[in-house]
């Protein structure tokens, strides 16, 4: 009997690196079935860089983005994982990873419940709002800027935070599980992609 090989994902991440290591953590243990060929980074002094090296995943730093897309293109890979990647993708390069089914094979983590509180700093924006919950979002990228099909996303309370520390840390114990948990299906293609009026939907089966 055959085995079918993992689908092969790239990861690109601007600095820390926790959630790279939460997907080579599933991985690693064979909750999240995926081979990670490559991690790149904007940044050549980004921490992921070392933590990829550090267990022996292929690593890349490009800041330019065709040629960051002809690397990827070349190595194969069923869906780019973006995991703290601060740059904007342009239309080019989102050309590359387009799908018939209208999404581009590019899947996002944001630290807000979208659509709120899209661009940088999303844990200090919803704490400086005083709002009582705020959360994560996995989805699909698009040509906007934290707008393309939501897949999944979790809220948590902040309403008793004493530091925007304190809600820092709440939304990334969150976002390290539900990162590879969400790529778990998605990377094995269980889900469903509903237009409701022009706007596309994500949903898991
Ligand atoms: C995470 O909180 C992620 O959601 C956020 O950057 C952090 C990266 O942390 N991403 C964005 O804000 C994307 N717009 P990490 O490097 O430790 O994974």
């Amino acid at each position: 009997m055959g085995v079918s090989s993992p689908p092969r994902i790239a990861i690109l991440a601007s600095g820390r690196g926790s959630n790279f290591e939460a997907i080579a953590r599933a991985v690693g243990n064979r909750t999240l079935q995926a081979e990670i060929a490559l991690v790149g980074s904007d940044r050549a002094d980004a921490l992921v860089l070392d933590k990829a090296k550090a267990l022996g995943i292929p690593t890349l730093v490009e800041k330019d983005q065709a040629k960051l897309k002809s690397v990827l293109m070349d190595l194969n890979i069923q869906y780019l994982v973006l995991a703290g990647y601060m740059r904007i993708l342009k239309e080019d390069f989102l050309q590359g990873f387009a799908d018939t089914r209208g999404f581009h094979r590019i899947v996002n983590i944001h630290p807000s419940l979208l659509p709120d509180f899209p661009g940088l700093d999303s844990y200090r924006q919803a704490y400086e709002a005083k709002v009582p919950q705020t959360g994560v979002t996995v989805h699909f990228v698009d040509g906007g800027v934290d707008t393309g099909p939501i897949c999944a996303q979790k809220s948590f309370s902040i309403a008793d935070c004493q530091s925007l520390d304190e809600v820092e840390r709440r939304g990334l114990a969150i976002e390290h599980q539900l990162y590879p948990e969400t790529l778990n299906w998605i990377l094995s293609e269980k889900f469903e992609i509903l237009n409701h009026k022009g706007k596309l939907h994500v949903q898991p089966r």
